[in-house]
């Protein structure tokens, strides 16, 4: 597997929020999967950085654990030991001006141990997102983004912003002392290897193209399901919300690639100007829109295969009286000539049957029925873009049913990602990481588009807020959300398709 030809610099990648769940659960395996596919630089330090008072070796024997149990493969459980001796902890406050002291000296002695020459500083924020304009201003009081002896870079988690307003201001409170090139704004879809296959299944074949606009297609629906409620991370979700946490980023930035023109060039900016054309033609919500086509809810106690399941209002950092959605479902159109009057519906949610992310493109059903219970068939002609899991895609029609008559059935015809090679599907931190330390930023949300997507939810937040009318619906946890959800595609017979986790099923409640 190689996404890049060439090898990151010699460079120390700082982890602000070293202890936390990201770095331990998704940070940590990807960069332990460079190491063994011999991606990371010659000589290449990670300090982490963190409140707790930990040494190296605590650091080192916490990481080695969780790997131990992320990795299967015994042939790379044998290289964890080699990775964690890469590691190296800093306790500080990130944010008191003398931490940025301690941490330079700390820089400036790990690159003399290990030689690393210029002296290349990436800094990810896998922090609270409050901290996201207190450390790069601080580090930049510190002289580290000074770039006169190495280059230095910042990637910084979503949510960029808490909404438009505070999205500007964080843009330009940056702005001050990084330059746009040094910052990678991470939105991981845009690294997830099936996202990316939409622009190749798009534009490497002349069978979708043509058919892909207003005239061929009904509606296009995406959804994005969790089987799993809000675990550890309560404390940040009961801030942000589904609509915050998924919608504004991932979603949309979905969107974009599945509706987007054709790009002049595979050249980054080339691909960026066509998403961000978009998700500015979205047609603004206004508040009797928002009341009209949007949908939130709230998992409530339930018991899922016998398990008893907390509401979320009872989940630990969950205020009791809280308003925050753990499910959003919006329609929306998109003003241009591509797309003028198809409905798109996008929905999401935590504690939902099944795990999934997928785009169901509906077709239009045939001018005519000339078949006796072709109508029942309206949910034929789809093509399903499966991003995951059990990646693939999925193409359902009409064919005869055999026998007498001209009875006509749903088929599917099906393919699995998997299937086109051995090679395991990378996870999309791991190609992110590396594009940072390359300096690649085509697989980065670019700040026109964080601005033009917290633009077209900023109705949504003020009405969700200011609007007692607009209700949030309990839903109990393991099902499909609020059953109102249904009534936002208006045709019954076209609804939501119910996935499974396996790409064919679709039975309403096969996962549980
Ligand atoms: C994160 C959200 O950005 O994406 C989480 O904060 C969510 O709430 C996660 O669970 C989903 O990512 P993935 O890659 O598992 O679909």
């Amino acid at each position: 597997m190689q996404y890049q030809d060439k090898k990151p610099e010699d460079q120390i990648l700082v982890i602000f929020g070293a202890t936390g769940d990201l770095t331990r659960r998704k940070l940590m395996p990807a960069l332990f999967e460079l190491e063994v596919l011999n991606m990371l630089p010659e000589k290449f330090v990670i300090l982490g950085v963190g409140r707790s008072s930990i040494s190296d070796s605590d650091f080192r024997e916490q990481n080695k654990n969780a790997l131990k149990d992320a990795i299967t493969r015994v042939a790379d459980k044998k290289k964890i030991k080699g990775f964690s001796d890469r590691l190296f902890y800093l306790q500080a406050d990130t944010q008191s001006e003398e931490s940025y002291m301690a941490l330079s000296e700390k820089l400036q002695l790990l690159r003399k141990q290990n030689s690393i020459q210029p002296f290349n500083l990436i800094f990810y924020l896998s922090t609270p997102p409050s901290l996201y304009e207190v450390i790069p201003r601080l580090l930049a009081n510190a002289s580290l983004n000074d770039e006169s002896e190495g280059w230095k870079r910042i990637i910084i988690e979503k949510p960029f912003g808490y909404d438009l307003q505070s999205a500007i201001q964080l843009n330009e409170s940056l702005k001050k002392s990084w330059k746009e090139n040094q910052l990678f704004r991470i939105d991981h879809y845009l690294g997830k290897e099936t996202v990316q296959n939409v622009l190749v299944t798009r534009f490497s074949n002349g069978i979708f193209e043509p058919l892909w606009n207003r005239n061929f297609i009904h509606h296009v629906e995406i959804t994005s399901a969790e089987n799993f409620g809000v675990a550890n991370r309560a404390g940040y979700y009961d801030q942000s919300g589904a609509i915050r946490d998924m919608v504004q980023n991932h979603l949309l930035q979905l969107v974009g690639l599945i509706a987007m023109e054709p790009p002049a060039s595979m050249d980054a900016d080339a691909i960026r100007n066509e998403t961000v054309k978009v998700l500015q033609s979205l047609r603004p919500l206004s508040e009797k829109d928002v009341a009209e086509n949007t949908i939130r809810g709230q998992y409530t106690e339930s018991t899922i295969k016998g398990n008893k399941v907390k509401a979320y209002r009872s989940e630990e950092g969950v205020a009791a009286d809280s308003q925050t959605e753990t499910y959003a479902a919006l329609k929306f159109y998109i003003d241009n000539w591509r797309w003028g009057g198809v409905p798109f519906y996008i929905r999401t949610g935590k504690h939902l049957p099944t795990r999934v992310t997928e785009a169901v493109i509906h077709f239009k059903p045939t001018p005519h029925y000339l078949f006796a219970q072709q109508e029942d068939c309206n949910a034929c002609n789809q093509l399903i873009i499966r991003i995951q899991p059990d990646e693939g895609i999925l193409i359902k029609f009409g064919m005869k049913t055999p026998g007498a008559g001209f009875n006509v059935q749903n088929v599917s015809m099906n393919f699995h990602y998997n299937d086109l090679s051995e090679v395991r599907i990378p996870d999309a931190y791991e190609r992110l990481l590396l594009d940072a330390m390359i300096g690649d930023s085509t697989l980065y949300a670019r700040i026109d588009a964080v601005f033009a997507a917290w633009k077209f939810i900023q109705p949504v937040l003020e009405a969700w807020k200011n609007n007692a009318d607009i209700p949030l619906h309990g839903y109990p946890a393991g099902t499909w959300g609020p059953d109102i959800a249904d009534e936002l595609i208006e045709e019954a017979d076209m609804g939501w398709r119910y996935p499974c986790a396996a790409l064919t099923g679709d039975d309403n409640y096969c996962a549980l």
